[in-house]
């Protein structure tokens, strides 16, 4: 049995079921931008609605927050998509959650999220992922909870990032280490990158982030940049970084290429295991927020497979 702050894990009957106790995090997915590396797929449509295999790619991102324990998120897109995420997803209350959704008008950076989303998250820490980040590994739960642990009682402090290394990484955030391992550097895209370890779409924040991202200045490409928020936390000594190892999938979707890997790599996952990739209603269920009957419902509403894949949960 293992215990952490904010969760109590055990296994029973091969199935892991998370229960989490007074989590005060709440989340925020950005899923706004115009997406043209995608035209003309993306040019009516948001690219964070589209298929990744068998579903939405939202629901990866939307399944990360829930595996951390987060059950209230913002959803924060452009006006023309924010109704489409609405219609998808509701008030969350058929998944145990509460969710609220906000429109950003202009895309001027990933830090206005915390500027957006100041109202609603009324002073808690806030866990930030981009819409189009899909995570997927062994003992990610683990490491979702530990940065959870790591900064949301009221005495604690920082933020926590992540690092993950790449072959190319000046399209991304970039940290530095020294030899023991502490962060020594953070970069927005450099044209030549200290380390090979970039900063993925996923941050953890105290409950200063808000004050913090307001007094951010716009960087020299006019954007409120989040690896100046992250410097701010590196600056006063509080910023924790987790790296993920080889294993571990990072999936990108930015372009038709890399939409289509991370699509047959979900397949691939799924099909081989007969489990599923960032199934929500899975996690809810597992994390104890629905019941076994909601759960056979929302199974029962849909005639695909991944209908069948609920029900079987249900009656296993
Ligand atoms: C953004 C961030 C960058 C981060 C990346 C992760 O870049 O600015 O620091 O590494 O997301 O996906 P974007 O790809 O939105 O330009």
């Amino acid at each position: 049995m293992y215990v952490c702050q904010t969760c109590l894990i055990f296994a029973a009957q091969n199935e892991t079921r998370f229960f989490q106790y007074n989590n005060l995090m709440k989340g925020i997915i950005l899923a706004g931008g115009s997406a043209t590396r995608l035209y003309p797929l993306s040019k009516a449509i948001s690219k964070q609605i589209m298929p990744v295999y068998d579903k939405p790619m939202i629901y990866y991102p939307l399944s990360t927050l829930m595996l951390a324990g987060i059950r209230e998120v913002l959803i924060i897109s452009t006006p023309r998509d924010l109704p489409m995420f609405r219609e998808l997803l509701g008030d969350g209350s058929r998944l145990g959650m509460r969710l609220e959704y906000k429109v950003q008008l202009v895309p001027n950076g990933l830090a206005q999220a915390f500027v957006l989303g100041a109202d609603f998250l009324q002073g808690e820490p806030g866990c930030l992922i981009l819409g189009d980040n899909l995570f997927y590994g062994q003992n990610f739960t683990n490491m979702l909870q530990t940065a959870v642990s790591m900064i949301e009682g009221s005495d604690q402090r920082g933020a926590c990032i992540f690092g993950y290394e790449v072959s190319d990484p000046r399209a991304y955030g970039v940290v530095e280490f020294d030899a023991d391992g502490k962060v020594l550097s953070l970069e927005e895209k450099p044209e030549h990158p200290k380390s090979r370890y970039a900063v993925p779409g996923l941050y953890f924040y105290d409950h200063t982030v808000c004050d913090k991202a307001a007094a951010l200045q716009p960087s020299a490409r006019g954007e409120y940049e989040i690896t100046d928020l992250n410097r701010l936390y590196l600056n006063e000594g509080t910023l924790h970084v987790q790296l993920f190892g080889r294993g571990f999938a990072w999936l990108d979707t930015g372009n038709c290429d890399s939409l289509l890997d991370a699509g047959n790599f979900v397949a691939t996952i799924q099909n081989r295991q007969g489990m599923y990739v960032a199934c929500i209603e899975e996690i809810a269920w597992r994390n104890g927020w629905i019941t076994t009957d909601q759960l056979l419902t929302l199974g029962k509403e849909m005639k695909t497979r991944y209908g069948a894949y609920l029900e079987q949960l249900a009656q296993r």
